[in-house]
């Protein structure tokens, strides 16, 4: 039997390549080597405030993206975290065996604290609780993330042991699976992660039409780490050879800025080619992407219910 496999990705938005390389085209190899299952964690978006109206078009977007980067509702259950019940009533549970020490020490919730001092929820200091119930709910051993949220393993693991010590083994060990790519540096500032947060300049999005894609990469930065980052960016879409060609002129200092981004445009906008048409008709079909969900939600569902049985069997709530 396949190993089990989980992962979760909020609703911000469209996806840019920073997101893509960093996370779901491991996802989308992993795919062939596990049973996956992929959430979009709309429950977990609710800890900063976001109109309804953005929350569903966002959710939507990302479904849309995912399914044209290559999610296969085939192969892995894709589906959306509030459309299945039991999530949040195992992170009720995880809320009472969870120390909140352990959830003030979380770096992502002193982070948002520091950045939303105005919105200091007590969602957004258990959101840890919630994370841990999407992969213990399934009884799913490994979970890809980025390093950013190796720190809520390590808490999801700390909850399965406190649970198994009180009501006998019933969670397994998780296992993080880190993505082989870097992460992605940002096009207007060289230093800094690819991000939404640093502007519409720092990311190239899933979405985004040739014209602005070839914007962004002329105005990126040409510092030197700023060079550095667009020939990674080059690897990770060009061929061998013509990396490797690029690099060497790096080196000698004969590199014309011009030249890479003209070089760097053609094998992204080559790239995004055929996913943006994806992207087109599953945006065109958008009865056919909820249908998706909706068949991913009940398979995650019968799964849930399994397990909340049992778990609650355990605690002596049946
Ligand atoms: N917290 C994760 C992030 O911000 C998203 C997430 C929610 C997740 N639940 C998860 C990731 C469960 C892995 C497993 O990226």
């Amino acid at each position: 039997m396949l190993k089990k496999l989980i992962s979760g990705i909020k609703p911000t938005g469209h996806l840019h390549l920073g997101n893509y390389l960093g996370a779901v085209k491991n996802w989308v190899e992993l795919q062939n080597q596990y049973s996956c299952s992929f959430f979009i964690a709309d429950l977990h978006s609710l800890t900063v405030k976001i109109s309804k109206e953005d929350l569903q078009k966002q959710t939507l977007d990302l479904a849309v993206d995912l399914l044209a980067l290559g999610i296969n509702p085939k192969k892995s259950i894709l589906f959306k975290q509030s459309e299945v019940i039991g999530h949040a009533e195992l992170a009720w549970i995880f809320n009472c065996l969870v120390p909140v020490s352990e959830l003030e020490r979380m770096t992502q919730f002193k982070d948002k604290s520091l950045h939303h001092p105005d919105n200091i929820n007590a969602g957004l200091l258990t959101y840890p609780s919630l994370q841990a119930a999407d992969i213990l709910l399934y009884l799913a051993e490994y979970v890809p993330v980025g390093e950013d949220q190796v720190q809520h393993l390590e808490l999801t693991r700390i909850i399965a042991r406190k649970f198994n010590n009180r009501y006998g083994d019933f969670f397994p060990e998780i296992k993080p699976v880190l993505s082989p790519a870097r992460r992605l540096m940002s096009l207007n500032n060289s230093t800094k992660k690819m991000s939404k947060s640093l502007g519409e300049a720092s990311y190239i999005a899933i979405d985004d039409d040739p014209d602005t894609i070839s914007k962004k990469i002329k105005k990126a930065v040409t510092d030197e780490q700023g060079i550095k980052n667009l020939l990674e960016l080059y690897s990770y879409f060009g061929s061998p050879e013509k990396t490797k060609s690029l690099n060497t002129a790096f080196q000698k200092g004969k590199l014309m800025n011009v030249e890479l981004k003209e070089e760097l445009t053609k094998v992204v906008l080559d790239f995004l080619k055929p996913i943006q048409a994806k992207r087109n008709y599953f945006q065109d079909h958008p009865k056919e992407v909820e249908k998706i969900l909706a068949e991913g939600a009940k398979k995650a569902q019968s799964e849930a219910d399994k397990n909340l049985e049992k778990i609650k069997g355990l605690i002596g709530l049946k």
